[in-house]
């Protein structure tokens, strides 16, 4: 298996949760990005970043707090898959958001994106995160759809190979 870490930031709990639930299925540590710099990433061949939308299509704030360290980061030849948390009823016109702009992001490091994810079975106007029909990564509803997740985790996973 590829070295793998796997990183998220989390304000209410849901995306920390999920990234223990991949973590533990992987037999790894989940990391919270709050306070770490780039080069934690120069150990790994495949990142997995976990990010909710906080606050009408705002990043998670250790997210946003890390931006700078992403633009200066050389992901070069890193694969990386990225999984979102939100809440498509409430926020339809903004779901997952912040996951569309952290794979902006990655992409401008250099990093190649993997684990699209399709698009059935989810209700929303609009998403940063939706590009050419289908998710940028794992699209999770913890309000929603809980009930989905595990499920969704393990299809992802294996999709990726792990
Ligand atoms: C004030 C507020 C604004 C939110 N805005 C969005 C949003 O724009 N898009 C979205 O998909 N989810 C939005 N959400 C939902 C969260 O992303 C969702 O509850 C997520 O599971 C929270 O993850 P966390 O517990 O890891 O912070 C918002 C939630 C709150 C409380």
């Amino acid at each position: 298996m590829a070295n793998v870490g796997i990183f998220f930031g989390s304000d209410t709990g849901n995306t920390e949760k999920v990234a223990v639930m991949i973590a533990s299925r992987l037999g790894l540590e989940a990391q919270d990005i709050a306070g770490l710099s780039h080069d934690i990433f120069d150990a790994y061949d495949l990142l997995i970043l976990g990010t909710p939308t906080a606050n009408y299509g705002e990043m998670q704030p250790d997210w946003d707090y890390f931006v700078p360290e992403l633009e200066e980061a050389d992901l070069t030849g890193k694969k990386v898959a990225l999984f979102g948390l939100g809440d498509q009823i409430d926020y339809p016109d903004s779901y997952l958001d912040a996951m569309g702009d952290l794979a902006d992001l990655v992409m401008q490091a250099g990093g190649e994106l993997i684990g699209q994810w399709p698009a059935e079975g989810y209700q929303f106007n609009d998403s940063r995160a939706f590009r050419d029909g289908r998710f940028i990564g794992l699209a999770l509803d913890e309000d929603r759809q809980p009930e989905l997740t595990e499920d969704r985790v393990a299809t992802w996973l294996a999709s990726l190979g792990l």
